[in-house]
């Protein structure tokens, strides 16, 4: 096979060219990384878990009708997107009080909130990704209110999606990440859904124990993380009871290649 060419490499994905004009190739890793970089692991199979995870999460929400990057999976930790421009904010949805919301605001983790609550953070890891207004975000063009209005409805009928999908399973969404990027077709331009929705983006509680099924098991060194992966895709269906995942999936030679 041709070597393709790395177009960017992320903390925990890496883009190549893609096969046809206007797509990319998204390659899952098996890193992880938390608090901007300081903490850093390879935890084996993670990316594969993530792959199929975000392949089946984007295919429900195309259902829904929200247009997404995604185009079909190549393999285990590769899959065919659709290029955009990125748009340079993590929006952030909350239902129940946890993580950053709990420091800032002096909540108390757990408890539900009166209603979801969106965020927007820059994507600047210079600035370790500083909550931002709607009034920044305009104001500097990062995104205009057009561009704004649709990236919020968007953003609170995926949550309702993903709350149902998650409860059916008995797991609470409790908060997650998403990312838009700017598509553009001859002189149209629409926004869609990029980036992941994995338990790398998301909290995930069970919803009996309280059980952490994401990326906390990394962040707070509790342990168990592909395991807790393993859990959320064998109950959402994508794997089977026991089915053993080639976890390996093809392997980077080198990540820097033709940088
Ligand atoms: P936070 O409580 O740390 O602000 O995180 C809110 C949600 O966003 C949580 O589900 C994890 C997700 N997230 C990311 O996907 N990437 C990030 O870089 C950060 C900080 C959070
Ligand atoms: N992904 C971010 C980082 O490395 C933060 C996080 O998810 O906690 O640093």
């Amino acid at each position: 096979m041709a070597r393709r060419k790395q177009i960017y490499e992320g903390k925990a994905k890496i883009l190549f060219e893609g096969p046809e004009p206007g797509t990319l190739i998204q390659y899952f890793k098996d890193d992880a990384t938390a608090f901007n970089n300081q903490k850093h692991e390879v935890l084996e199979g993670k990316g594969v878990l993530n792959n199929r995870i975000s392949e089946y999460i984007f295919q429900g929400i195309e259902r829904i009708g929200i247009p997404t990057h995604f185009i079909r999976r190549l393999n285990m930790r590769e899959q065919v997107v659709r290029q955009v421009e990125i748009i340079p904010l993590e929006v952030v949805v909350r239902n129940v009080a946890a993580g950053t919301m709990v420091k800032r605001l002096g909540l108390k983790e757990g408890d539900a909130l009166p209603r979801p609550v969106v965020e927007f953070y820059l994507k600047d890891d210079k600035l370790g990704d500083p909550l931002v207004t709607e009034d920044h975000i305009t104001a500097f063009a990062w995104a205009n209110p057009q561009e704004m209005d649709d990236i919020v409805s968007m953003t609170l009928r995926i949550n309702d999606f993903l709350s149902g999908l998650f409860a059916a399973v008995g797991i609470r969404l409790v908060d997650f990440k998403l990312e838009f990027g700017r598509q553009y077709e001859g002189d149209l331009m629409r926004i869609i859904l990029a980036d992941e929705i994995s338990p790398d983006s998301c909290r995930l509680w069970d919803m009996e124990t309280n059980y952490i099924l994401d990326k906390d098991r990394f962040r707070k060194d509790l342990g168990g993380l592909t395991d807790a992966y393993r859990e959320v895709a064998t109950r959402l269906g994508i794997l089977k009871e026991n089915e053993k995942l080639d976890t390996k999936g093809p392997v980077l030679v080198s990540s820097n290649e033709e940088k």
